[in-house]
């Protein structure tokens, strides 16, 4: 789907990869358009009840791809007022908005009580008292959410699960009943949902089940008091696969059933996914050129023009993505590290991997690089951004250019 090798070279839908990396320059992001609509779809179709998908723009936040979600019914989850203004300059509608993070400042509650989101999914009653403030300033009554740690284990790589008792997100369980009866007193706040997000890449689909399980008892007690849900929305997490040996992540219609059955006794109350990873992650490639190969005693390294600044996951969570030369069948495989620029030990693609060779001068294609890639990147090192391509069918936009020298000191002084 949207990646292919014909002949031994690599094609994005119709494009040539080598085609864009001569044009483009290298590090560039590429995405399938193709494949971020039918992962929305399949998404959307997995559900059969009342449902709002809103993407995690964290993941990839694009205008464009924001949009090819916006034009397929797409609201967003966002975390920040830069990521709001992303996602309405990117047409999603603000009803299908819902604005996520432990640290909402004034200024950003203010934003989005502004532009009538559906809720904001709150982490703490400090951050309830103040919505309540910035909503009676506004004279409005805002839309809200908790989000509810459920201490359900996500079965995840540590740095990126939230719904532990000892990770800092959203409300404990425990508390959360008395945050709704507080929530309840205040006159600028409307009662409109409940959220919890467990985790990314979950590779099980029983913890999300569990999770679910005990949000939706929360809701029947809070019923108890008179307290109705208008949304109950489950987060994002859904994993993918990165490494064809390992990773089994559930199809989305397991992921679906359960989370269906788990609200079964809300079923008038709308559902909002908020699924990342599972709608870009394998739908986008970051190429980069060899520049150098080296040997150090007995280590092979081939030495790229991208580096951890561009692409952190490796180094950052030591996640694995697949790298393969965008043209196959020139070479002997070796066994080496990929490595970039950066001055740091950790500025690695890939660690005793093993690869067919390339030459100096080739294209390597890190694929599953759609989700948490660019997004992630840095100027580190002062290294300007890489630019993002997104294919469609037989053609290619730029939809990001790579930044310039003067981008890089952009509102500075001397
Ligand atoms: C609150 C929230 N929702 C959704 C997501 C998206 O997760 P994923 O990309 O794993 O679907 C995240 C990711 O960290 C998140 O923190």
């Amino acid at each position: 789907m949207g990646f292919q090798y014909i002949d031994n070279e690599l094609y994005v839908e119709n494009v040539k990869v080598e085609d864009i990396a001569k044009d483009v320059k290298t590090p560039v992001y590429i995405y399938s358009k193709q494949h971020f609509e039918e992962q929305f779809k399949k998404f959307d179709e997995a559900f059969s009840r009342k449902h709002c998908i809103s993407f995690a723009v964290k993941a990839n936040s694009n205008l464009s791809v924001i949009n090819t979600f916006a034009k397929l019914g797409s609201g967003a989850d966002i975390v920040s007022k830069g990521e709001l203004f992303r996602a309405l300059k990117a047409n999603i509608e603000p009803s299908k908005i819902v604005f996520s993070g432990v640290a909402k400042t004034k200024d950003e509650i203010k934003y989005a009580i502004e532009n009538e989101i559906m809720m904001l999914n709150l982490e703490s009653t400090d951050e309830l008292y103040a919505v309540n403030d910035v909503a009676k300033s506004l004279n409005k009554k805002a839309r809200i959410a908790f989000r509810v740690n459920p201490d359900v284990d996500p079965k995840t790589h540590p740095y990126i699960s939230t719904g532990l008792k000892k990770n800092k997100f959203g409300i404990p369980y425990e508390e959360a009943f008395d945050a709704y009866l507080k929530a309840k007193e205040l006159d600028n706040i409307e009662i409109y949902g409940v959220q919890f997000h467990i985790g990314s890449q979950l590779l099980d689909s029983t913890p999300i089940y569990d999770a679910s399980v005990k949000v939706a008892n929360l809701m029947k007690e809070l019923l108890l008091k008179g307290i109705e849900f208008k949304a109950v929305d489950v987060g994002g997490g859904l994993g993918i696969v990165y490494d064809k040996q390992k990773d089994n992540p559930p199809s989305v219609e397991i992921y679906a059933k359960q989370v269906e059955e788990a609200f079964k006794d809300f079923e008038d109350v709308l559902l909002v996914c908020e699924p990342g990873r599972f709608l870009v992650g394998n739908g986008g490639i970051m190429v980069t050129k060899v520049v150098y190969h080296k040997k150090n005693v007995n280590k092979n390294f081939i030495i790229v023009d991208a580096g951890m600044n561009d692409l952190i996951r490796p180094s950052l969570y030591g996640a694995f993505q697949e790298i393969q030369p965008i043209k196959r069948g020139q070479n002997e495989k070796i066994v080496c590290d990929v490595v970039g620029p950066i001055c740091e030990t950790s500025d690695f693609l890939a660690r005793d991997y093993e690869i067919e060779d390339a030459q100096n001068g080739d294209y390597l294609a890190v694929f599953s690089s759609g989700a948490y890639g660019f997004t992630m990147s840095s100027n580190y090192n002062s290294r300007a951004k890489a630019a993002e391509v997104m294919v469609d069918g037989n053609d290619y936009k730029i939809i990001r250019q790579r930044e310039n020298l003067e981008d890089l000191i952009k509102g500075e002084t001397l």
